[in-house]
């Protein structure tokens, strides 16, 4: 498929990415078309929801479901593939009961109707958001709870790691961390109890805190993502207000509760890593998971982010696998540009076609940077499943695309440096190709956006959402 070619998807097709894959698998991949880059050497790591539907019940929402670890290792040209169920207490007792025990936060309910999910508010920690390998720790991420530590050479299960007390029970740890070029992971975590505050977190290579701050936030804050530049941590507040009376009498999960507020504006939260008080930077009203990238320049923030009109969510009498794609906004890459010295804040739109998943060199974090990668729709303005990936150069807007072909449903590109230069590298994808309907992982040269190599797996796996890549090589 080339840039300028354009189809349309059958949702069924799409369906097919969101079944539950209940086998865990371990081989060396012989199905390969072109050649895996002898160079490549290292590990892929993906977390996603592995199991969507429990005892006869579906999940309400793939968000819901539970964490699986994909594992890909890349050694002479050759790939093993590993999947495995990450094992936490609350998945471990629904899989003895084969039913659904706990409500789940984007509206999965207990069987039984409302009488049996009122005033239950224990949550399952699904584990299902990210996984990264750092300080020679395999974390799987899910931003309500402290990680799961896994064993990084077989997956298996470990326990919480709540990082030396710093996160215990009961808080959260963002699925988000970034990688700052100069060598420190930096996270932040959401509390709610007793009073709203976020928690930064700074750590050397040896899992050694470097910086730690604290801050009350004002109204209810839902934060997925941040942007980490040399001096600030940055957060976008979208305006949504919490009303958690259909959660508590068990109507709804706790996400059908977010209500978006058009008349309320997006808050910009600056806070100064070295200490300092929050700033709030107020921008027209929108919905933000993701940021790209952002840097300082001058007295001013670059900010490179995801948006939304205003919040995608599915009603509780929806089904997600019939939703009609046009009917939610997209997401669209906008630039965001914060006066620290006179508060003015204007934004232009980068990207108009439907995108999510943005990735940029690891060097260039926080840093001036101008490539960005994405998993994108194929139709050039409508809402839509993703089914390409492009790099975006954003000085100029020049786009590469390629097309993973109208019954080809693309994942998160995971960028897999081999240089210094921007476009130096690999983007790794996991493709649910509904044709066969199994998955391939596909490997593309990140400087013109052309495969290299597509390796066939035998089974599928539903769609996952994030994943990082180590050098460090894992294997069988
Ligand atoms: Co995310």
């Amino acid at each position: 498929m080339t840039a300028t070619t354009s189809f349309s998807y059958r949702l069924d097709d799409w369906r097919g990415g969101h079944r539950t894959q209940p086998q865990e698998f371990a081989y060396w991949i012989e199905d390969i078309t072109g050649t895996i880059p002898a160079d490549l050497t290292g590990t892929l790591f993906r977390n996603g929801p592995g199991r969507l539907d429990r005892g006869g019940q579906k999940y309400h929402h793939p968000f819901d479901g539970d964490g699986m670890i994909n594992q890909v290792s890349f050694r002479e040209g050759r790939a093993f593939y590993r999947n495995r169920y990450v094992q936490t207490p609350e998945f471990q007792a629904e899989q003895r009961a084969n039913k659904i025990l706990y409500r789940g936060v984007f509206g999965t309910l207990k069987p039984g109707g409302w009488f049996n999910n009122i005033f239950d508010l224990r949550l399952k920690n699904i584990a299902n958001t990210n996984v990264i390998y750092w300080g020679g720790k395999l974390l799987a991420l899910w931003e309500a709870a402290p990680p799961y530590r896994l064993d990084p050479q077989t997956l298996d299960t470990l326990g919480l790691d709540n990082l030396g007390g710093l996160v215990p029970n009961g808080q959260g740890f963002s699925a988000h961390p970034r990688i700052d070029p100069q060598g420190f992971l930096v996270n932040f975590g959401v509390q709610t109890e007793p009073n709203s505050q976020i928690n930064l977190y700074e750590f050397d290579q040896s899992w050694q805190l470097v910086r730690q701050q604290e801050h009350p936030i004002n109204g209810f804050a839902f934060l997925h993502d941040f942007i980490v530049t040399e001096n600030y941590y940055i957060f976008f507040q979208n305006p949504v207000n919490f009303n958690p009376l259909p959660y508590v009498l068990g109507w709804t999960g706790a996400a059908q509760c977010l209500q978006f507020d058009r008349e309320q504006p997006t808050r910009i939260l600056v806070i100064p890593r070295r200490g300092g008080a929050v700033r709030v930077f107020l921008t027209d009203p929108c919905f933000v998971f993701h940021h790209a990238n952002g840097y300082e320049q001058g007295n001013e923030l670059v900010l490179d982010s995801i948006c939304y009109s205003h919040f995608p969510t599915i009603d509780q009498q929806t089904d997600y696998q019939t939703i009609d794609f046009a009917s939610l906004p997209s997401g669209q890459l906008r630039r965001f540009r914060v006066n620290l010295t006179t508060h003015r804040v204007t934004n232009t739109l980068l990207l108009e076609r439907c995108c999510e998943f943005p990735q940029v060199h690891p060097q260039r974090v926080g840093r001036a940077y101008q490539r960005v990668y994405l998993g994108v729709a194929a139709d050039p303005v409508a809402n839509a499943p993703l089914q390409g990936i492009m790099a975006l150069d954003v000085p100029t807007g020049r786009q590469k695309l390629w097309l993973a072909g109208s019954r080809g449903f693309v994942s998160e590109p995971v960028f897999v440096p081999r240089g210094e230069a921007e476009d130096q590298g690999w983007l790794i994808t996991f493709v649910y190709n509904a044709a066969r309907q199994c998955s391939d992982i596909v490997i593309l040269d990140a400087a013109d956006v052309t495969p290299v190599a597509t390796l066939h797996l035998h089974h599928h796996i539903p769609y996952g959402l994030h994943g990082s890549f180590t050098p460090v090589l894992f294997d069988a």
